[in-house]
């Protein structure tokens, strides 16, 4: 499993990238708009700070709306996946993106059927949002998985992000579940490397090392 950074902070993004687990970048209106820049302006930015896929969203809500925007947000660096929220609209828009070779990741995902309509649409990728459908008491994980099985099953090609990560546990049950990339807030990337044994282990062999009188390199 592939793992993208669901943000729109370059500087998160530069240090995630520098520990060399990043690959890729999604972000949304929301994180675009805490970052407080111009969209086109970061969006680039970010695509050169990464390889690979960086998912920029549209705004328009409407078919041919959407199709323009993003001509225009693919136009902005070769690795500028668009995020269309799945709508009838959104749907319509996918197809044609599909036809023009603009990669699609579909969003706002929340069902199964929801997800096999992205991945007939052409959607090159699809997000699932874990996070908020656990929140509404029922089981974000169970969408990841069933979504994975249909799509191997069927030889598709759409790729399931797993979104909405709150936490590493969701990463790891990503993982089992076949997703093929979790897209995890800078926090749980964080969260996912730390661990209390480590940084004592680190202090224990410090303290060793400099008791019985030895020097570094
Ligand atoms: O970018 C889509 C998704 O990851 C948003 O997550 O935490 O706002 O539900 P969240």
């Amino acid at each position: 499993m592939r793992l993208f950074l669901d943000t729109a902070n370059v500087a998160d993004i530069r240090e995630a990238v520098s520990w060399g687990v990043i690959s890729g970048v999604t972000t949304n209106p929301t994180l675009v708009a805490k970052e407080g820049r111009d969209f086109h302006e970061v969006i680039r930015e970010i695509a050169g700070l990464v390889s690979g896929p960086v998912s920029a969203e549209v705004i328009a809500q409407d078919a041919d709306g959407m199709v323009a925007e993003a001509k225009v947000l693919a136009g902005l660096a070769p690795n500028v996946v668009v995020k269309v929220p799945i709508t009838r609209a959104g749907l319509q828009a996918t197809k044609t993106l599909a036809e023009l070779g603009i990669a699609v990741n579909m969003t706002l995902v929340f069902s199964v059927p929801q997800v096999l309509l992205a991945a007939r649409a052409g959607a090159a990728f699809v997000s699932p949002f874990v996070g908020r459908v656990d929140d509404v008491g029922e089981d974000g994980m169970a969408v990841v998985r069933d979504a994975v099985s249909i799509i191997t099953h069927y030889g598709l090609g759409t790729q399931v992000i797993a979104a909405s990560i709150r936490h590493p546990a969701h990463v790891v049950a990503a993982a089992k579940a076949g997703a093929h990339i979790a897209t995890v807030p800078f926090k749980v990337l964080e969260q996912m490397l730390h661990h209390p044994l480590t940084d004592i282990g680190i202090e224990r062999f410090l303290a060793d090392w400099q008791q019985a009188g030895q020097k570094g390199r």
